[in-house]
């Protein structure tokens, strides 16, 4: 069996931290690492005074992890800049918030150069390689130019725009044909994958063919839509564990017989946290008998703290939080909770499980996760409602959630009212058919969707658990 080479900019493999702490990407990619004899590479996390191209490998639990430092600059132009100042909102159709710095596509340019550079020499000819996210879309082609001769892919985790604002990026042509020296490229949804094909057709002139190819100036590669879910079965078992239990007993103490509604997000104005609380502003105002009943616990652990667009989406949702909780609280009663910080998964199933509704209301995402947790989390005889935007790609696949378009506070106020009087009978209804996909298409489903179109062969990398 070949050996898997998993490339993102975070390496999340367990450096001795208990899987508790592992998000479902890093517990799927661990295993087919540890069952191939695999490597992680990225960056450390760690900015140094000037790089020096060390590797830092360690192994744990037969996961090999090899992480490199940057310097202050690389941080600032690669990370910083291009990936979170220029991709991150242009990919998130904010156009408005993308910043276009000669300086940042130069950043991203050597950083991934060097990420080529250590990588290659590790790579022995039978290698699969995996390259992730938007952090790295020119990886493949650098290793190319060291000769690397092996299959690799690349997944995209965030949504691909469309062609009209993806024009607006300078060196978009660039970026896009760079993506050719893969084999495979993976898209969480059809619309992502739609956007992308349209794109080739009309602003490159390439040819797309019904099997899913792709071919520009002779080269060609497979894009796909492929979803990435939750390890299902490790979150249900989450739920039932003794940590989640206390959890969400004390939530229940701590709510007095109220109905919780909760949202967890990184603290990102994609997530749509603004128009979530005017939203659940709007529910406040139309229902003054529900006053008292239920009450919003938001956590958004802070993201990305060193970008100015962060910093004015943090100040403002801690205004509105504190306006709307000045507005509506009694002595007994404050209807919003907010959180900044971030749980452990343990916790989380246990918050979930005791929220009547889930409300995932971003006003563009990749996925979103979080939404098949909730899922995930639910007792079956008395499930919670999901609330989810039509913009996240978890929609495609969660369809019987409600449904709501983010934008418009009217329809959150609704969906809110809608959630908190359905009946036991349709709640059950409306989550047998969430958890039977959530169940379905889990994160080994797509890590053996993938890995089957970068291998050629339909046998799963990873055999079921
Ligand atoms: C999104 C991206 C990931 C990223 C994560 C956290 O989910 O798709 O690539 O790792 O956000 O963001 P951060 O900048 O802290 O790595």
């Amino acid at each position: 069996m070949s050996r898997l080479i998993v490339v993102s900019n975070r390496v999340q493999a367990p450096k001795g931290q208990s899987a508790g702490n592992q998000g479902g990407l890093a517990v799927a990619l661990t295993a087919a690492l540890r069952e191939t004899a695999g490597i992680w590479f990225g960056w450390s996390g760690e900015t140094i005074e000037s790089f020096t191209g060390e590797i830092d490998f360690q192994t744990h639990d037969g996961v090999t992890t090899a992480t490199i430092d940057l310097e202050e600059q690389d941080v600032e132009e690669y990370y910083n800049g291009y990936a979170n100042r220029t991709l991150w909102p242009l990919f998130h159709y904010r156009v408005d918030l993308a910043e276009y710095e000669r300086s940042f596509a130069g950043g991203y340019q050597r950083v991934n150069g060097r990420f080529a550079e250590l990588l290659a020499p590790l790579i022995e000819p039978d290698d699969l390689i995996w390259v992730h996210d938007y952090h790295m879309i020119p990886l493949g082609e650098e290793l190319r130019r060291h000769g690397i001769a092996n299959r690799i892919g690349f997944f995209l985790h965030i949504p691909w725009p469309p062609q009209s604002l993806l024009m607006s990026l300078p060196d978009h042509r660039e970026l896009v044909r760079s993506l050719f020296a893969y084999e495979v490229i993976g898209f969480q949804t059809e619309d992502s994958l739609e956007n992308f094909r349209h794109y080739i057709l009309n602003e490159i002139g390439g040819e797309v063919f019904e099997d899913g190819t792709i071919r520009v100036d002779g080269r060609t590669v497979q894009a796909i839509s492929c979803p990435i879910g939750i390890d299902t079965a490790q979150f249900k078992a989450a739920a039932e564990t003794g940590t989640a239990r206390y959890t969400a007993y004390r939530m229940r103490q701590s709510a007095v017989g109220r109905d919780m509604i909760v949202g967890v997000d990184r603290l990102d104005y994609s997530k749509g946290l603004h128009e979530r609380f005017l939203g659940y502003e709007r529910f406040l105002a139309a229902n003054p008998m529900l006053h008292g009943e239920v009450f919003l616990l938001q956590i958004a652990p802070p993201s990305r703290s060193d970008v100015q667009s962060y910093q004015e989406i943090r100040a403002t949702l801690d205004g509105l939080s504190g306006r709307i909780n000045g507005a509506f609280a009694d002595l007994d009663w404050v209807p919003i909770r907010y959180v900044n910080r971030g749980y452990g998964r343990d916790q989380l199933a246990g918050i979930y499980r005791s929220a009547r509704i889930g409300l995932i209301t971003p006003l563009r995402d990749g996925m979103n996760l979080v939404a098949k947790e909730y899922v995930a989390a639910q007792d079956p005889e008395n499930p919670g409602v999901l609330i989810l935007s039509h913009f996240a790609g978890a929609a495609a696949q969660l369809s019987d959630a409600l449904l709501v378009n983010p934008h418009s506070a009217e329809e959150l106020s609704d969906a809110i009212q809608q959630a908190l009087t359905m009946p036991r009978d349709e709640r059950i209804a409306r989550w047998r058919k969430l958890m039977d996909n959530v169940e379905r298409e889990d994160v080994m489903w797509w890590l053996n969707r993938f890995t089957a179109a970068l291998t050629g062969r339909p046998q799963p990398v990873v055999t079921a658990s």
